[in-house]
C-alpha cells in the first residue's frame, strides 16, 4: 500500500535578525511534528527556510558595504547551520533567492496578471526613507515613523494590486465548510471577523527598492516580499519543477506559522492559490510567541536568548553533550506551553523541569532498570515477556499520545509518555524485583517490562528529544521502530551507559553572551581603505563634555591646523592624563555633532568587553605624520 504523505512547512525566516528562542521553537514543534508522523508511518515532506527579499535587507548590505547578497548567503548559512544543530530534519532548505523559487515567483505573478486579478493602479501613503517601509496613517506615532521615530513622507506610486476583495466571498464559504482550516479555534474567528468586515485589494509590488524580484512583464517593480514568501510552499515540493513530487505533496497538510502572521496566511495566501486554482492547504496552526522571564524578546531591550549559546552553557552546566543539551530544550520548549498559546521562558521552570522529568522521572528509570538487570542478568536481557496489565497500560496511554500529536497538542502527548514512565516507576515499588531472587521467572518477566516499556517511552518521545532516544533504543540494541511489544531479544547486552540527565544542583545557568562571536566584516579592497586620511594628532587640550558620562571634548594639533574631536573615552582616560599623548585620528571623517559640539574626526582606540586603549605610536613620530 502506498504510504500516505504529510507535507509540514514553518514560516520562513527573515534575515535582517538572527534566531533566537522564540523563532527557532517553530522550527522545533515542526520537526517534533514531522518526526511524529515518519514515525507513524508517513511519507513527510518538511520544508523550512529564509525569506531574502525583505525590505530592510538592502539597507542592511549597503549600510555594510557589501552587496545584498552576500549579505543573504552570509545570514541564510547561519540559520541553516542553527537548524542542523537542533536537529531540524527538514527535506528542503528553501531560499527566497534560489533560481527555481524566482521563476515561481514570476509564473505565479504572471498568471494572476493575465487572469485580470492584477492591475496597475496607484499606491498613496508614507514612506520611511531611513527604514524603508511603507506606513498606513494609522502605523505613525505623532506623524513620525514607528520604527525610528523619523520624518516619513507621503509618496504616491504606481504599484500592481491583487484583487483581494474579490476574494471576500470565496472566502468566507471556504471557512464555513472547513472548520479545521486554521487553528486554534479563536484565531479561526479572529479571521472570519477580518474578513467579514470587507477586504481591499493590496498592493504586491513596490517601485522604490530593487531587491527582489522584478515583475517579468514590468521590471521597473518589485514583487511584493509577502506575495514571494508565500510562494516559497509551492517551490518547496516541486511546483514547476517536478509534477509528480508536487501533485504528491500538495496541499501542504500544516503550514506552521506565527500568530502575527496569521492574516497573511489566512486570508492572502488561500486567495492567491484560488486566483491560480491550485487546491488551498489543509491545515493553517497559528502558535503563540514565547517570551523571555515575563518580557517580550526583543533587540533593543537585550534579552534575545542566542539558542546555540544556550545550549553551550547548559551543557556545561549540567555536563551533558551538546545534543543532549538541544535535547533537553526541544522538551523544555514543547512540555511547558499548550501549543497555540504564548509562552513564558523561565530560566527557574527550565531547571525544574530538567530535574523532575528528565533527571528524576525519565533518568532514574533508566538507572534503576539498567542497574538491576546487570545485578541479576549481568546485563543480557532476560528471557522474559510484557506483563499483560503493564501492556493494557502503555497500549492506552501510546493511543492517547497520538490523538494528541495529531491534535498538535504536544505538551499532553507528553505528559501521555510521562504517564508511562511514572507508571514504569511505580512498577518497581509494587513489584520489588529485589524480593524475587528465588523466583527467576517472574524476576525476568519485571525486567523485561521494564525494558520493554523504557523502549516504547524512548520511541514515543523521540520526535521530541531524537538523539537521547537514539542513544537509548541503541543501548537496548534494538532499534526496532514498532509499537508491538516483546520485541527485545533475549540474551541481547544491554550497554550501561552514564546517567543521561544528571542533576542538576543550580537555580540558574548563567548563559555567556560574550561568547557571540562579533559579525564578520567582509573583505574590502585597498581603494576603500586609501579613501580614510589617517594622521599622527598630538592632544594638546582635554575636558570633560558636561552633563556626558562617556564624553571628553579633545584639542588636537596636526601641525599645521588645531580641531576639535569628541571622542566616548571618559570611562577609561582623565582629561589630564592625555594632555601631551600622540594618538591616531581620522582626519577625513564628515563632522559631526555630539552633545552640542562639532565633532572633526575621530580618534582609534582598540576595545574588548574589559578593556580599553587608545591607539599610540611605538615610536615618537611628528604630528600630522600620515598613516598608511
Ligand atoms: N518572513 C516572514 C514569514 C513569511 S512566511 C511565508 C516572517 N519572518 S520572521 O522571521 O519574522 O518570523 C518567522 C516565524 O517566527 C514566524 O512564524 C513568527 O511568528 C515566529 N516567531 C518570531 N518570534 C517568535 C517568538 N518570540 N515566539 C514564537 N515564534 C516567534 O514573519
Amino acid at each position: 500500500m502506498e504510504k500516505e504523505k504529510f507535507y509540514i512547512t514553518t514560516a520562513i525566516y527573515y534575515l535582517n535578525d538572527k534566531p533566537h528562542i522564540g523563532s527557532v521553537s517553530e522550527a522545533i514543534a515542526a520537526d517534533v511534528m514531522a518526526r511524529y508522523k515518519r514515525l507513524r508511518g508517513f511519507d513527510v515532506f518538511f520544508s523550512t527556510g529564509t525569506d531574502e527579499h525583505a525590505q530592510k535587507i538592502e539597507e542592511r548590505a549597503k549600510k555594510e558595504g557589501i552587496d545584498p547578497q552576500e549579505f543573504v548567503d552570509r545570514a541564510s548559512s547561519v540559520w541553516k547551520q542553527i537548524f542542523n544543530d537542533f536537529g531540524i530534519s527538514y527535506d528542503r532548505f528553501i531560499r527566497t533567492s534560489d533560481k527555481d523559487h524566482i521563476e515561481v515567483v514570476k509564473h505565479f505573478f504572471q498568471k494572476l496578471y493575465e487572469k485580470g486579478d492584477i492591475y496597475l493602479g496607484t499606491y498613496e501613503g508614507w514612506y520611511c526613507v531611513r527604514d524603508a517601509t511603507f506606513l498606513k496613517d494609522s502605523d505613525l506615532i505623532d506623524g513620525k515613523c514607528p520604527i525610528c521615530g523619523g520624518p516619513v513622507k507621503k509618496i504616491k506610486e504606481p504599484n500592481y494590486f491583487f484583487k483581494l476583495s474579490k476574494y471576500e466571498k470565496p472566502l468566507l464559504e471556504y471557512y464555513e465548510a472547513h472548520k479545521d482550516f486554521l487553528q486554534p479555534d479563536f484565531r479561526y474567528n479572529e479571521v472570519i471577523n477580518v474578513i467579514k468586515s470587507g477586504l481591499q485589494d493590496v498592493s504586491v509590488s513596490r517601485k522604490s527598492f530593487k531587491f527582489g524580484i522584478p515583475i517579468p512583464f514590468d521590471p521597473d517593480h518589485t514583487i511584493y516580499v509577502w506575495f514571494d514568501a508565500l510562494l516559497n510552499y509551492l517551490t518547496s515540493v516541486g511546483f514547476l519543477q517536478d509534477k509528480e513530487k508536487f501533485n504528491h505533496f500538495w496541499p501542504a497538510d500544516l503550514h506552521l506559522i506565527g500568530k502575527d502572521i496569521t492574516r497573511f496566511h489566512g486570508i492572502i495566501w488561500p486567495a492567491m492559490l484560488m486566483s491560480y486554482g491550485l487546491p488551498l492547504p489543509k491545515t493553517i496552526f497559528a502558535h503563540g510567541f514565547w517570551n523571555l522571564e515575563g518580557e517580550k524578546m526583543s533587540k533593543s531591550k537585550g534579552n534575545v536568548v542566542n539558542p546555540s549559546l544556550f545550549v553551550e552553557s547548559f551543557s556545561g552546566e549540567a555536563h551533558i553533550d551538546k545534543k543532549t543539551a538541544v535535547d533537553v530544550l526541544r522538551y523544555y520548549l514543547s512540555r511547558e506551553v499548550t501549543f497555540g498559546q504564548d509562552g513564558n521562558f523561565k530560566m527557574e521552570t527550565f531547571i525544574s523541569r530538567y530535574n523532575s522529568d528528565l533527571a528524576n522521572d525519565f533518568g532514574n528509570l533508566l538507572n534503576r532498570t539498567v542497574s538491576m538487570l546487570y545485578k541479576y542478568f549481568d546485563g543480557y536481557i532476560p528471557n522474559g515477556k510484557t506483563d499483560p496489565e503493564s501492556k493494557e497500560f502503555i497500549s492506552k496511554s501510546e493511543e492517547e499520545y497520538f490523538n494528541k500529536m495529531d491534535l498538535f497538542n504536544l505538551s499532553q502527548a507528553l505528559e501521555s509518555v510521562w504517564g508511562i514512565i511514572n507508571y514504569l516507576n511505580n512498577y518497581i515499588q509494587v513489584k520489588q524485583p529485589w524480593k524475587l531472587k528465588n523466583q527467576r521467572s517472574t524476576l525476568s518477566d519485571v525486567i523485561y517490562t521494564l525494558l520493554e516499556g523504557i523502549r516504547h517511552a524512548s520511541l514515543l518521545v523521540s520526535p521530541f528529544m531524537p538523539s537521547v532516544s537514539e542513544k537509548i533504543l541503541k543501548s537496548l540494541t534494538n532499534e526496532e521502530k514498532s509499537f508491538n511489544f516483546d520485541l527485545l531479544e533475549s540474551g541481547n547486552k544491554v550497554e550501561k551507559l552514564p546517567p543521561i540527565f544528571p542533576r542538576l544542583e543550580k537555580e540558574k545557568i548563567k548563559i555567556d553572551t560574550k561568547k557571540e562571536k562579533p559579525e564578520e566584516k567582509p573583505l574590502i579592497d585597498y581603494e576603500d581603505f586609501a579613501k580614510l586620511d589617517l594622521r599622527v594628532a598630538k592632544i594638546i587640550d582635554a575636558e570633560k563634555v558636561p552633563k556626558s558620562k562617556k564624553l571628553i571634548k579633545l584639542r588636537i594639533s596636526l601641525e599645521d591646523e588645531e580641531r576639535t574631536i569628541v571622542g566616548g573615552i571618559a570611562l577609561h582616560y582623565n582629561p589630564e592624563e592625555l594632555i601631551g599623548k600622540k594618538i591616531i585620528v581620522i582626519k577625513n571623517l564628515k563632522p559631526r555633532k555630539l552633545m552640542g559640539i562639532t565633532s572633526q574626526g575621530m580618534l582609534l582606540a582598540a576595545s574588548n568587553d574589559e578593556e580599553f586603549s587608545l591607539l599610540s605610536l611605538d615610536r615618537d613620530v611628528k604630528e600630522g605624520s600620515k598613516i598608511s
